[in-house]
């Protein structure tokens, strides 16, 4: 399960402004490139999703959380998954490996992962303990599907790297996964 993602064993504190005013953040349509992998060509297409930039400030009171912000270049950004709506199944374009937080507790929501886009093909479901970071390996293939009537929203802690991410690096997110097992952060 590990090769996709990981529970950290840490919680935004509920006394934390984030939330009671994340709703406030306008989530605005911004493009990107989604990759696509070698076997169609290295092509990059654009494409839209929603989300806000969150003030850094938020996370100082989180000791450990945000320790692994600065020792990572962890930038914090809002994701809505609008009701009916979801994120295609893709790796990430520019991000090498992320932080995700679960700010609702909406059901009606899967996020999967899968090794590939075949047909038919295993797939591995993470459900999300509403306020817990999960390390997510964003070189796998995910989707992100909200199939309810209320939107979604993901606090997402990313690297964001310069160059595009074409032949799936796997280095980023293994390495961040062991420092934190050794720092005793990862949920077994
Ligand atoms: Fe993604």
């Amino acid at each position: 399960m590990k090769k996709y993602f990981a529970k950290l064993n840490l919680k935004i504190s509920k006394s934390n402004p984030l939330w009671s005013e994340y709703m406030n953040y306008a989530c605005d349509h911004v493009e990107v490139s989604k990759f696509y992998p070698d076997t169609k060509g290295k092509q990059f297409l654009k494409d839209s999703f929603k989300q806000a930039w969150l003030p850094m400030q938020w996370f100082e009171s989180e000791v450990e959380l945000y320790s692994i912000m600065q020792q990572y270049d962890l930038k914090p950004k809002l994701f809505l998954v609008e009701a009916g709506h979801c994120y295609n199944w893709h790796k990430d374009g520019f991000r090498s490996v992320s932080l995700n937080i679960d700010l609702g507790n909406e059901p009606d929501y899967l996020v999967l992962f899968s090794e590939n886009e075949s047909l038919y093909t295993p797939i591995q479901r993470l459900v999300y303990e509403p306020g817990a970071p999960y390390i997510l390996n964003t070189q796998k293939f995910h989707v992100s599907i909200n199939y309810g009537n209320t939107d979604r929203y993901i606090l997402t802690l990313s690297k964001y790297e310069n160059v595009s991410l074409s032949g799936s690096p796997q280095g980023p997110y293994l390495e961040m996964l062991k420092d934190l097992e050794d720092q005793g952060l990862v949920d077994v």
